[in-house]
């Protein structure tokens, strides 16, 4: 059963950024896959928090990672836990589908595939399972449908 407390927080209509910020599971695997390397430039195609762009980006001098994700508030908290590495990460809003790169060559591209626990815990996003909130699936800018309707008539069982 959650705490009082836990609850609470997460029944806040506006979360703050930091719930997005996790700690990134396979790290090291992730630098020593990518062979990041001072100078490199890596697309973070799920920037998430912003958990995998940081390491990448303390892996090595000068690292530069152009950070993607669908979800804004996914942004705002990677915008925020990054800002130490300023004009070093690139930010955009967008699905990694219509991303376009232009002539940047990447060295290395990761997609950590998946939604981060915050979009679960936030209960208008509509994924939450233990919140009360209609199903809706609110996972980037545009809104999610509206599923409650598939759901009703197959009741509880
Ligand atoms: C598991 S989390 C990433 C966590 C991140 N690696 C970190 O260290 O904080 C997955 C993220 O992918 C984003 N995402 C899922 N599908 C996407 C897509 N098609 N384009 C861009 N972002 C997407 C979600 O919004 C979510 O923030």
């Amino acid at each position: 059963m959650d705490s009082p407390i836990l609850r609470n927080e997460m029944d806040k209509a506006d979360p703050p950024v930091s719930e997005f910020i996790h700690v990134p599971v396979l790290g090291a695997e992730v630098v020593e896959g990518l062979a990041v390397h001072a100078g490199g430039h890596y697309l973070d195609a799920t920037v998430g928090g912003g958990g995998h762009s940081r390491l990448m980006l303390e892996a090595a001098a000068d690292v530069q990672v152009t950070a993607l994700d669908q979800d804004g508030q996914a942004i705002a908290a990677a915008q925020q836990s990054l800002s130490d590495f300023k004009q070093r990460v690139h930010f955009q809003h967008t699905n990694f589908a219509t991303f376009e790169p232009g002539s940047t060559q990447f060295d290395g591209i990761l997609a950590d595939l998946g939604v981060s626990s915050a979009q679960f815990d936030i209960p208008d996003r509509g994924f939450s399972f233990r919140l009360e909130a209609p199903p809706g699936y609110a996972h980037g800018s545009t809104p999610g449908v509206n599923s409650g309707g598939y759901y009703q008539p197959l009741g509880r069982n």
